[in-house]
Protein backbone atom coordinates (compact mmCIF):
# COMPACT_ATOMS: atom_id res chain seq x y z
CA UNK A 1 0.00 0.00 0.00
CA UNK A 2 1.27 3.75 -1.02
CA UNK A 3 0.72 6.97 1.35
CA UNK A 4 -1.52 8.89 -0.18
CA UNK A 5 0.54 12.18 -1.35
CA UNK A 6 -0.79 15.77 0.00
CA UNK A 7 -2.93 16.26 -2.96
CA UNK A 8 -4.64 13.10 -2.96
CA UNK A 9 -5.10 13.34 0.79
CA UNK A 10 -6.46 16.52 0.30
CA UNK A 11 -9.25 15.01 -1.78
CA UNK A 12 -9.75 12.69 -0.48
CA UNK A 13 -10.47 14.22 2.81
CA UNK A 14 -12.66 16.23 1.03
CA UNK A 15 -14.77 13.88 -0.11
CA UNK A 16 -18.45 13.84 1.16
CA UNK A 17 -18.82 11.62 3.94
CA UNK A 18 -21.05 8.74 3.08
CA UNK A 19 -20.51 9.19 -0.27
CA UNK A 20 -24.10 8.54 -1.09
CA UNK A 21 -23.90 4.74 -1.48
CA UNK A 22 -26.63 4.43 1.30
CA UNK A 23 -29.39 6.50 -0.45
CA UNK A 24 -28.62 3.50 -3.74
CA UNK A 25 -30.19 1.21 -0.73
CA UNK A 26 -33.59 2.80 -0.71
CA UNK A 27 -34.70 1.17 -4.02
CA UNK A 28 -36.56 2.66 -7.41
CA UNK A 29 -35.68 4.33 -9.84
CA UNK A 30 -35.75 8.05 -8.60
CA UNK A 31 -33.34 6.93 -5.96
CA UNK A 32 -31.05 5.16 -8.19
CA UNK A 33 -30.87 8.68 -9.83
CA UNK A 34 -30.39 10.21 -6.68
CA UNK A 35 -27.83 8.03 -5.64
CA UNK A 36 -26.04 8.67 -9.17
CA UNK A 37 -25.40 12.33 -8.46
CA UNK A 38 -22.84 10.89 -6.05
CA UNK A 39 -20.21 14.06 -6.23
CA UNK A 40 -16.62 12.18 -6.47
CA UNK A 41 -13.01 13.78 -6.62
CA UNK A 42 -11.41 13.64 -10.18
CA UNK A 43 -10.51 9.65 -10.38
CA UNK A 44 -6.73 10.61 -11.71
CA UNK A 45 -5.90 12.94 -9.28
CA UNK A 46 -6.84 10.43 -5.90
CA UNK A 47 -5.76 7.31 -7.90
CA UNK A 48 -1.77 6.24 -7.12
CA UNK A 49 -1.49 4.72 -10.47
CA UNK A 50 -2.36 6.02 -14.42
CA UNK A 51 -6.55 5.58 -15.02
CA UNK A 52 -7.50 5.44 -18.31
CA UNK A 53 -10.63 4.96 -20.66
CA UNK A 54 -11.55 3.64 -23.98
CA UNK A 55 -12.21 6.58 -26.85
CA UNK A 56 -12.97 6.76 -30.25
CA UNK A 57 -12.23 9.84 -32.78
CA UNK A 58 -16.56 10.22 -33.14
CA UNK A 59 -16.42 10.98 -29.50
CA UNK A 60 -13.64 13.29 -29.11
CA UNK A 61 -15.78 16.52 -30.13
CA UNK A 62 -18.57 15.45 -27.85
CA UNK A 63 -18.14 18.06 -24.87
CA UNK A 64 -20.54 15.62 -22.84
CA UNK A 65 -17.60 12.82 -22.99
CA UNK A 66 -14.72 15.20 -22.92
CA UNK A 67 -15.88 16.60 -19.87
CA UNK A 68 -15.89 13.42 -17.67
CA UNK A 69 -12.87 12.59 -19.71
CA UNK A 70 -10.42 15.17 -19.64
CA UNK A 71 -10.69 15.90 -15.39
CA UNK A 72 -11.02 11.99 -14.85
CA UNK A 73 -8.75 10.07 -16.81
CA UNK A 74 -4.73 10.03 -17.53
CA UNK A 75 -4.65 7.39 -20.33
CA UNK A 76 -6.40 6.58 -23.00
CA UNK A 77 -7.06 3.52 -25.35
CA UNK A 78 -8.03 3.55 -29.03
CA UNK A 79 -11.27 1.25 -28.89
CA UNK A 80 -10.99 0.38 -32.18
CA UNK A 81 -8.72 2.55 -34.61
CA UNK A 82 -5.54 1.35 -33.91
CA UNK A 83 -6.51 -2.41 -34.24
CA UNK A 84 -6.14 -3.58 -38.62
CA UNK A 85 -9.08 -3.22 -39.30
CA UNK A 86 -8.68 0.62 -38.33
CA UNK A 87 -5.44 1.34 -40.15
CA UNK A 88 -4.32 -1.27 -42.34
CA UNK A 89 -6.67 -1.28 -46.17
CA UNK A 90 -7.15 -4.13 -48.28
CA UNK A 91 -4.21 -3.15 -50.75
CA UNK A 92 -1.40 -3.09 -47.91
CA UNK A 93 -1.56 0.62 -47.20
CA UNK A 94 -2.05 2.30 -44.59
CA UNK A 95 -4.89 4.70 -42.77
CA UNK A 96 -3.12 6.43 -39.84
CA UNK A 97 -6.03 9.72 -39.78
CA UNK A 98 -8.21 8.19 -36.99
CA UNK A 99 -5.64 6.53 -35.08
CA UNK A 100 -3.29 9.65 -35.60
CA UNK A 101 -6.06 11.93 -34.20
CA UNK A 102 -6.53 9.63 -30.87
CA UNK A 103 -2.67 9.84 -30.70
CA UNK A 104 -2.94 13.50 -30.84
CA UNK A 105 -5.76 14.14 -28.51
CA UNK A 106 -3.89 12.32 -25.96
CA UNK A 107 -0.51 14.56 -26.10
CA UNK A 108 -2.48 18.11 -26.17
CA UNK A 109 -4.19 16.65 -23.07
CA UNK A 110 -1.72 15.31 -21.27
CA UNK A 111 -2.54 11.83 -21.30
CA UNK A 112 -0.53 8.85 -22.13
CA UNK A 113 -1.40 6.59 -24.99
CA UNK A 114 -2.13 2.62 -24.57
CA UNK A 115 -1.77 1.49 -27.99
CA UNK A 116 -4.45 -1.43 -28.71
CA UNK A 117 -3.63 -3.87 -30.60
CA UNK A 118 -0.81 -5.21 -32.77
CA UNK A 119 -2.20 -9.05 -33.86
CA UNK A 120 -6.12 -10.53 -32.81
CA UNK A 121 -7.56 -13.71 -34.15
CA UNK A 122 -10.40 -11.55 -34.67
CA UNK A 123 -9.21 -9.61 -37.24
CA UNK A 124 -7.71 -10.73 -40.49
CA UNK A 125 -8.43 -8.10 -43.21
CA UNK A 126 -7.19 -8.50 -46.86
CA UNK A 127 -4.24 -7.53 -47.16
CA UNK A 128 -3.39 -11.01 -45.05
CA UNK A 129 -5.87 -13.12 -46.24
CA UNK A 130 -4.84 -12.79 -49.82
CA UNK A 131 -1.19 -13.93 -48.53
CA UNK A 132 -2.55 -16.74 -46.82
CA UNK A 133 -0.06 -19.86 -47.44
CA UNK A 134 2.81 -18.25 -49.12
CA UNK A 135 5.04 -19.03 -45.95
CA UNK A 136 8.05 -15.84 -46.16
CA UNK A 137 6.11 -13.73 -47.91
CA UNK A 138 3.61 -14.19 -45.34
CA UNK A 139 6.25 -14.15 -42.79
CA UNK A 140 7.47 -10.42 -44.11
CA UNK A 141 4.23 -8.61 -43.91
CA UNK A 142 3.44 -9.94 -40.49
CA UNK A 143 7.03 -7.86 -39.52
CA UNK A 144 6.33 -5.16 -42.00
CA UNK A 145 2.92 -4.89 -40.00
CA UNK A 146 4.53 -4.68 -37.04
CA UNK A 147 6.98 -2.63 -37.79
CA UNK A 148 5.02 0.03 -39.64
CA UNK A 149 1.95 0.19 -36.72
CA UNK A 150 4.53 -0.05 -34.00
CA UNK A 151 6.79 2.59 -35.05
CA UNK A 152 4.49 5.49 -35.92
CA UNK A 153 3.70 5.47 -32.32
CA UNK A 154 7.55 5.26 -31.18
CA UNK A 155 8.01 7.48 -28.29
CA UNK A 156 3.79 8.57 -27.99
CA UNK A 157 2.58 5.45 -26.64
CA UNK A 158 3.57 4.17 -23.24
CA UNK A 159 2.31 0.71 -23.86
CA UNK A 160 1.08 -2.15 -26.60
CA UNK A 161 -1.20 -5.17 -26.39
CA UNK A 162 0.88 -7.42 -28.76
CA UNK A 163 -1.04 -10.14 -28.86
CA UNK A 164 -4.71 -10.17 -27.77
CA UNK A 165 -7.05 -12.71 -26.74
CA UNK A 166 -4.57 -15.51 -27.62
CA UNK A 167 -6.19 -18.32 -25.16
CA UNK A 168 -9.36 -20.43 -26.48
CA UNK A 169 -12.40 -19.69 -25.59
CA UNK A 170 -12.83 -22.30 -23.08
CA UNK A 171 -9.59 -21.81 -21.60
CA UNK A 172 -8.28 -25.11 -22.90
CA UNK A 173 -4.90 -23.95 -25.16
CA UNK A 174 -4.55 -21.75 -27.64
CA UNK A 175 -7.05 -20.07 -30.16
CA UNK A 176 -6.61 -21.54 -34.07
CA UNK A 177 -6.23 -18.04 -36.07
CA UNK A 178 -4.55 -17.03 -39.37
CA UNK A 179 -1.40 -16.19 -37.62
CA UNK A 180 -0.89 -19.69 -36.06
CA UNK A 181 -2.01 -21.21 -39.09
CA UNK A 182 0.28 -19.37 -40.97
CA UNK A 183 3.52 -19.39 -38.48
CA UNK A 184 2.39 -21.41 -35.62
CA UNK A 185 2.52 -20.81 -32.19
CA UNK A 186 5.47 -19.13 -32.54
CA UNK A 187 3.60 -16.48 -33.84
CA UNK A 188 2.82 -14.74 -30.36
CA UNK A 189 6.88 -14.48 -30.00
CA UNK A 190 7.91 -13.29 -32.85
CA UNK A 191 4.99 -10.38 -32.51
CA UNK A 192 6.68 -9.66 -29.54
CA UNK A 193 10.26 -9.67 -30.95
CA UNK A 194 8.88 -7.35 -34.33
CA UNK A 195 7.00 -4.56 -31.76
CA UNK A 196 10.48 -4.36 -29.55
CA UNK A 197 12.54 -3.86 -32.78
CA UNK A 198 9.74 -1.15 -33.48
CA UNK A 199 9.89 0.16 -30.22
CA UNK A 200 12.34 0.66 -27.88
CA UNK A 201 10.77 1.54 -25.24
CA UNK A 202 7.01 0.71 -25.21
CA UNK A 203 5.80 -1.65 -22.60
CA UNK A 204 4.54 -4.86 -24.45
CA UNK A 205 2.03 -6.55 -23.24
CA UNK A 206 -0.20 -9.68 -23.36
CA UNK A 207 -3.89 -9.10 -23.00
CA UNK A 208 -6.95 -11.52 -22.54
CA UNK A 209 -10.18 -12.04 -20.85
CA UNK A 210 -12.71 -14.09 -18.61
CA UNK A 211 -9.19 -14.56 -16.94
CA UNK A 212 -11.54 -13.74 -13.53
CA UNK A 213 -14.00 -15.86 -14.62
CA UNK A 214 -12.17 -18.91 -15.69
CA UNK A 215 -9.38 -20.45 -13.78
CA UNK A 216 -8.48 -22.73 -16.38
CA UNK A 217 -8.54 -20.26 -19.12
CA UNK A 218 -5.75 -18.41 -16.73
CA UNK A 219 -3.60 -21.06 -16.50
CA UNK A 220 -3.28 -21.28 -19.95
CA UNK A 221 -2.52 -17.29 -20.26
CA UNK A 222 0.47 -17.78 -17.46
CA UNK A 223 1.46 -20.70 -19.06
CA UNK A 224 1.83 -19.03 -22.69
CA UNK A 225 3.64 -16.20 -20.76
CA UNK A 226 5.42 -18.13 -18.81
CA UNK A 227 6.82 -19.55 -22.04
CA UNK A 228 7.54 -16.39 -23.95
CA UNK A 229 9.41 -15.28 -21.21
CA UNK A 230 11.43 -18.44 -20.75
CA UNK A 231 12.55 -18.20 -24.69
CA UNK A 232 13.38 -14.59 -24.43
CA UNK A 233 10.86 -13.01 -25.62
CA UNK A 234 10.32 -9.15 -24.18
CA UNK A 235 6.64 -9.80 -22.75
CA UNK A 236 6.65 -6.42 -20.27
CA UNK A 237 2.77 -7.00 -18.96
CA UNK A 238 0.13 -8.64 -18.57
CA UNK A 239 -3.45 -7.74 -19.15
CA UNK A 240 -6.57 -8.85 -17.81
CA UNK A 241 -9.57 -7.61 -19.33
CA UNK A 242 -11.86 -7.58 -16.86
CA UNK A 243 -15.40 -7.92 -18.57
CA UNK A 244 -17.47 -9.39 -15.88
CA UNK A 245 -21.05 -8.96 -15.16
CA UNK A 246 -23.41 -8.81 -11.59
CA UNK A 247 -25.31 -12.47 -12.89
CA UNK A 248 -21.32 -14.23 -12.84
CA UNK A 249 -18.78 -12.17 -10.68
CA UNK A 250 -18.81 -13.90 -7.40
CA UNK A 251 -16.55 -12.28 -4.86
CA UNK A 252 -13.00 -13.13 -4.67
CA UNK A 253 -12.73 -14.00 -8.59
CA UNK A 254 -10.29 -10.42 -8.97
CA UNK A 255 -8.38 -10.95 -5.79
CA UNK A 256 -7.53 -14.43 -6.75
CA UNK A 257 -6.64 -13.60 -10.20
CA UNK A 258 -4.76 -10.54 -10.01
CA UNK A 259 -2.87 -12.83 -7.34
CA UNK A 260 -2.20 -15.40 -10.02
CA UNK A 261 -1.10 -12.79 -12.68
CA UNK A 262 1.28 -11.35 -10.60
CA UNK A 263 2.90 -14.20 -9.91
CA UNK A 264 5.44 -13.86 -12.91
CA UNK A 265 6.96 -10.32 -11.52
CA UNK A 266 5.13 -8.44 -14.49
CA UNK A 267 3.22 -5.42 -13.82
CA UNK A 268 -0.47 -5.84 -14.97
CA UNK A 269 -3.25 -3.65 -16.84
CA UNK A 270 -6.82 -4.08 -15.59
CA UNK A 271 -7.50 -3.40 -19.46
CA UNK A 272 -10.96 -3.41 -20.38
CA UNK A 273 -13.11 -3.09 -17.24
CA UNK A 274 -16.76 -2.92 -17.06
CA UNK A 275 -19.15 -4.57 -14.65
CA UNK A 276 -22.41 -5.54 -17.14
CA UNK A 277 -25.84 -4.76 -14.91
CA UNK A 278 -27.67 -7.48 -17.34
CA UNK A 279 -27.99 -11.16 -17.66
CA UNK A 280 -28.50 -13.57 -14.40
CA UNK A 281 -30.66 -13.59 -11.75
CA UNK A 282 -29.67 -9.73 -10.65
CA UNK A 283 -31.53 -8.51 -14.04
CA UNK A 284 -35.04 -8.79 -12.17
CA UNK A 285 -33.27 -6.68 -9.10
CA UNK A 286 -34.26 -3.16 -8.66
CA UNK A 287 -32.11 -0.72 -10.16
CA UNK A 288 -30.71 0.86 -7.13
CA UNK A 289 -29.34 -2.81 -5.66
CA UNK A 290 -27.58 -3.20 -9.10
CA UNK A 291 -26.19 -0.03 -9.07
CA UNK A 292 -25.24 -0.94 -5.22
CA UNK A 293 -23.89 -4.50 -6.35
CA UNK A 294 -21.70 -3.07 -9.20
CA UNK A 295 -20.08 -0.63 -6.95
CA UNK A 296 -19.38 -3.40 -4.61
CA UNK A 297 -17.76 -5.60 -7.73
CA UNK A 298 -15.97 -2.45 -8.93
CA UNK A 299 -14.77 -1.29 -5.23
CA UNK A 300 -13.32 -5.41 -5.16
CA UNK A 301 -11.11 -5.31 -8.09
CA UNK A 302 -9.68 -1.95 -7.63
CA UNK A 303 -8.67 -3.07 -3.65
CA UNK A 304 -7.32 -6.19 -5.86
CA UNK A 305 -5.39 -4.11 -7.84
CA UNK A 306 -4.17 -1.67 -5.20
CA UNK A 307 -2.74 -4.27 -3.56
CA UNK A 308 -0.46 -4.97 -6.22
CA UNK A 309 3.39 -3.17 -5.63
CA UNK A 310 2.91 -0.01 -6.87
CA UNK A 311 5.37 -0.85 -9.28
CA UNK A 312 3.49 -3.68 -10.64
CA UNK A 313 0.01 -1.39 -11.36
CA UNK A 314 0.62 -0.56 -15.07
CA UNK A 315 -2.68 0.92 -15.12
CA UNK A 316 -6.45 0.35 -14.76
CA UNK A 317 -8.63 1.13 -17.76
CA UNK A 318 -12.88 1.28 -17.68
CA UNK A 319 -14.01 0.32 -21.13
CA UNK A 320 -16.16 3.17 -21.63
CA UNK A 321 -16.14 7.09 -20.46
CA UNK A 322 -20.46 7.14 -19.41
CA UNK A 323 -22.87 3.99 -19.86
CA UNK A 324 -24.11 5.62 -22.94
CA UNK A 325 -20.43 5.35 -24.37
CA UNK A 326 -20.31 1.57 -24.02
CA UNK A 327 -19.88 -1.26 -26.82
CA UNK A 328 -22.74 -2.83 -24.26
CA UNK A 329 -24.89 -0.65 -25.43
CA UNK A 330 -24.55 -0.87 -29.15
CA UNK A 331 -26.36 -3.73 -30.77
CA UNK A 332 -26.58 -6.82 -30.53
CA UNK A 333 -27.46 -5.48 -26.92
CA UNK A 334 -30.65 -3.97 -26.10
CA UNK A 335 -29.26 -0.79 -25.14
CA UNK A 336 -30.13 -1.16 -21.26
CA UNK A 337 -26.94 -1.85 -19.88
CA UNK A 338 -25.59 0.16 -17.11
CA UNK A 339 -21.61 -0.97 -17.09
CA UNK A 340 -19.14 1.70 -16.28
CA UNK A 341 -18.75 4.58 -13.58
CA UNK A 342 -20.30 7.58 -15.20
CA UNK A 343 -23.97 7.29 -16.03
CA UNK A 344 -25.46 8.93 -19.10
CA UNK A 345 -25.38 12.25 -18.19
CA UNK A 346 -21.83 12.06 -17.07
CA UNK A 347 -22.29 12.07 -13.28
CA UNK A 348 -20.24 9.41 -11.39
CA UNK A 349 -22.03 6.08 -10.15
CA UNK A 350 -21.84 4.34 -6.88
CA UNK A 351 -19.17 2.52 -8.90
CA UNK A 352 -17.18 5.37 -8.81
CA UNK A 353 -17.65 5.93 -5.36
CA UNK A 354 -16.32 2.60 -4.53
CA UNK A 355 -13.03 3.23 -7.07
CA UNK A 356 -12.58 6.10 -5.26
CA UNK A 357 -12.89 4.48 -1.63
CA UNK A 358 -10.44 1.61 -2.72
CA UNK A 359 -7.74 3.92 -3.81
CA UNK A 360 -7.69 6.17 -0.97
CA UNK A 361 -7.41 3.51 1.80
CA UNK A 362 -3.66 3.18 1.18
C1 LIG B 1 -14.60 -4.01 -28.94
C2 LIG B 1 -15.06 -2.58 -29.07
O1 LIG B 1 -15.52 -2.11 -27.84
C3 LIG B 1 -16.15 -2.54 -30.09
O2 LIG B 1 -16.54 -1.20 -30.29
C4 LIG B 1 -15.64 -3.15 -31.39
O3 LIG B 1 -16.64 -3.21 -32.31
C5 LIG B 1 -15.17 -4.57 -31.15
O4 LIG B 1 -14.20 -4.55 -30.16
N1 LIG B 1 -11.90 -7.24 -26.17
C6 LIG B 1 -11.04 -6.33 -26.73
C7 LIG B 1 -11.57 -5.08 -27.31
O5 LIG B 1 -9.81 -6.48 -26.64
O6 LIG B 1 -10.82 -4.65 -28.41
C8 LIG B 1 -13.02 -5.25 -27.69
O7 LIG B 1 -13.49 -3.99 -28.08
C9 LIG B 1 -13.83 -5.80 -26.55
C10 LIG B 1 -13.32 -7.16 -26.18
Amino acid sequence: MTTPSPDRRALIAGLPAALALSACRQGGEAQAAAAARVDVPPLKQVAPFPVGACVMTSQLADAGFNGVLVPNFGQVTPEWEMKMEGVLKDDGGFDFTRADAIADFAAAHGMRLHAHTLIWYAQAPGAFTQIDGTGQAFADAYRNYILAVGGRYRGRAVGWDVVNEPVAEDGNGYRDCLWRKNLGMEYVARAFHHAREADPNAVLLMNDYNLELMPRKRASFLRLAESLLKAGAPLGGLGTQTHVSLGEYRPGMAREAIRDLASLGLPIHISELDVSTKGGRPDFAPPAEKAQHQARIVGEITEAFMDLHPARRYALTVWGVRDSDSWLRRAPHDGSDQPVLFDEAGRPKPAASAFVAAVSRG
